[in-house]
């Protein structure tokens, strides 16, 4: 409404004998511009990202991969040989013993859950040069995004893949034997920290495979029970 307009609209409610007339509230609830993100609007924000020296090397950027409402969300600690090339988490060997101890862990408990219902993302979104741990500036850097992400999920639960993501979200320097199988948090949503699936992959082993599906049968009660 212009100015003109708005005189002509006070002076017909004068006329009609209203004295006081006053401005509407502003909605309780708003979400203030700026506020509302998405996992589209992160992904945008990386961008082309040269913000640390894993963009050197990288052949894709490797965002997270999964349902944006998901109940519960994985944390890997960064890109391998195959996710750089496809630029999706968790696809290679480490990726597929993770598929099926989701989905198999799931069916054995009589879960209806599929890899595709759960969000998996990594520490750092770019693969360290000889799949080395990511040094904790890299970590630093890219932690912004990865808070982003789980702000927006806001999942039940999170479990975390081995120590460099249990560093990463708890800022414990445990190694994951001491944390494995125990609930903490990131901020307030639950994280449960098991062992990643590359080191479940070395056949010596084995114990340690048996204790990860124990982790994430806890987890998994845990979000869909
Ligand atoms: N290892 C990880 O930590 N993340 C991946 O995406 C793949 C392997």
């Amino acid at each position: 409404m212009n100015p003109e307009q708005l005189r002509r609209y006070l002076e017909f409610y004068r006329d009609m004998g209203v004295k006081t007339v006053y401005r509407r509230e502003k909605p309780v609830v708003q979400a203030p511009a700026g506020e509302f993100d998405t996992l589209e609007r992160i992904r945008a924000d990386i961008g082309d990202c040269t913000r640390c020296r894993l963009h050197q090397g990288r052949h894709k950027l490797v965002f997270g991969v999964g349902n944006e409402q998901a109940r519960l969300v994985f944390v890997g600690e960064g890109p391998g040989a195959d996710e750089d090339a496809q630029g999706i988490p968790f696809v290679g060997r480490a990726g597929q013993l993770l598929t099926q101890m989701i989905e198999g862990t799931a069916k054995k408990e009589g879960i209806p859950l599929l890899r595709a219902d759960v969000y998996i993302c990594n520490v750092v979104k770019c693969r360290p040069p000889e799949n080395r741990t990511p040094e904790p500036d890299e970590m630093e850097v890219c932690s912004q995004f990865l808070a982003r992400q789980l702000e927006v999920i806001r999942p039940k639960a999170i479990c975390a893949l081995g120590g460099t993501a249990a560093r990463a979200l708890l800022g414990r320097k445990d190694g994951v034997t001491r944390l494995r199988g125990n609930w903490f948090r990131w901020r307030d949503i639950p994280v449960m920290v098991t062992y990643h699936p590359s080191y479940l992959l070395r056949p010596y082993n084995q114990n340690a495979k048996r204790e990860a599906w124990e982790d994430l049968k806890k987890a998994l009660h845990f979000v869909y029970d």
